[in-house]
């Protein structure tokens, strides 16, 4: 397939965290291109986050369900010609937490929503389809080394477990049918749009109303953190220019232990650093993270372009400028959520 067939990118999962800043980047650097949306609209789905982009001519947005084959139809429908469409698949069930205190709806989407989509696109002769994965398939490391693609798979959450499973299907559809799929696995996001129940947004949101920040277990747990566009800009790349078959880490070589990357929080606010409370751990809570994304920087010449420093600043004033966008997403079901998961 060459990248210049795709004229249409179907995207699942189009307005959560990582998938509205995807279409917000294509508005800015693929703007001939349409884009349709399929999203069932979760509690982490907002539509919110697209009202920039929601009036471009070639965008569409589908409200529906991965695990419903008539709602992949439609959207594949809208899409149209499908040698001129590239699939990225990023609906999911996404917090560790959650799948914790309940793993089936992660089975449900994660699982059977991926084989659902992934024959609908193999019946449909799509071109192209990126499954946007993430790094904690491959479990948690000790002090030392990275995660490359060839590192055994040995997910330790419902979450990832859930994922590792998408993963393997998505490569069997590859294996057996000769279905033109990539995977790609990413450490840690942070930057606008992310639903407050993620670290970083979570800290952002109480520290501004200097409320507690809830750090679980010693707070040494280590994650490799990346700006969302730069993640962005590497699937983008991937659906262009990756191999089918072929999977891609992504990742920053940004790692910082949770405390750290509060702290780093803490004084960019000028907030003071006893609102930091140790809380119970997460029960298998990884480590470390840290991704090796040397193939996808030799392979495809994709490096990401920001720097802690410049992209920290940058995502907390984003969340300082957009409080009642927060404010809406903390009240209902999140109230709840919050409740049951740090009080008890
Ligand atoms: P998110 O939770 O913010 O968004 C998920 C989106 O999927 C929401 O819009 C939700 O409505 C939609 N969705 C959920 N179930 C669906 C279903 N059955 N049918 C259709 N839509 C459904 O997630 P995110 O953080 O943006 O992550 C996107 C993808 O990237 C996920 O696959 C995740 O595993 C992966 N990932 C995330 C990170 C990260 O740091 N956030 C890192 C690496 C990989
Ligand atoms: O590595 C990629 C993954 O990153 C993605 O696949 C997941 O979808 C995404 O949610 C994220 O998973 P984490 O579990 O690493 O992210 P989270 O923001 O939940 O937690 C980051 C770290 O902060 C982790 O070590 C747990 C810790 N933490 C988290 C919360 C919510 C706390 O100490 N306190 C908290 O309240």
């Amino acid at each position: 397939m060459s990248a210049n067939q795709i004229k249409t990118v179907l995207i699942t999962g189009g307005a959560g965290f990582i998938g509205s800043n995807f279409i917000h980047m294509l508005a800015e650097i693929r703007p001939d291109w349409n884009v349709v949306n399929l999203d069932a609209l979760t509690y982490a789905g907002n539509l919110e986050n697209l009202t920039e982009v929601e009036k471009n001519p070639g965008y569409t947005f589908v409200h529906g369900d991965i695990c419903k084959p008539e709602d992949v139809k439609r959207a594949l429908d809208a899409a149209g010609d499908p040698d001129q469409v590239g699939v990225v698949h990023m609906a999911a069930e996404s917090h560790v937490d959650r799948s914790i205190a309940g793993g089936l709806p992660f089975v449900t989407t994660n699982v059977l929503g991926t084989q659902v989509l992934l024959d609908a696109c193999r019946a449909a002769g799509i071109t192209r389809f990126v499954h946007v994965s993430t790094d904690e398939v491959y479990g948690s490391l000790g002090d030392e080394g990275f995660f490359r693609e060839d590192t055994p798979l040995a997910p330790n959450s419902p979450y990832s477990a859930s994922k590792t499973g998408s993963d393997l299907l998505v490569r069997a559809a590859f294996h057996t049918h000769g279905f033109p799929a990539c995977i790609t696995r990413c450490s840690n996001n942070y930057g606008p749009y992310q639903f407050p129940e993620k670290l970083l947004p979570l800290i952002i949101g109480n520290a501004q109303e200097d409320k507690p920040l809830p750090i679980y277990g010693d707070g040494l747990y280590v994650r490799d953190w990346l700006y969302v566009r730069d993640h962005t800009e590497a699937i983008l790349k991937v659906l262009e220019e990756g191999d089918a078959g072929e999977v891609y880490n992504i990742g920053g070589n940004n790692e910082l232990p949770n405390l750290e990357l509060v702290k780093a929080v803490l004084s960019e606010l000028g907030k003071p650093e006893s609102l930091i409370t140790f809380v119970k751990d997460r029960p298998g809570h990884d480590r470390r993270y840290a991704i090796d994304a040397n193939k996808i920087r030799m392979e495809l010449g994709w490096e990401p372009r920001y720097t802690f420093a410049d992209a920290l600043p940058l995502t907390i004033r984003w969340y300082q400028s957009n409080g009642e966008w927060m404010d809406r997403l903390r009240s209902g079901e999140y109230r709840e959520y919050y409740k049951l998961q740090y009080d008890g």
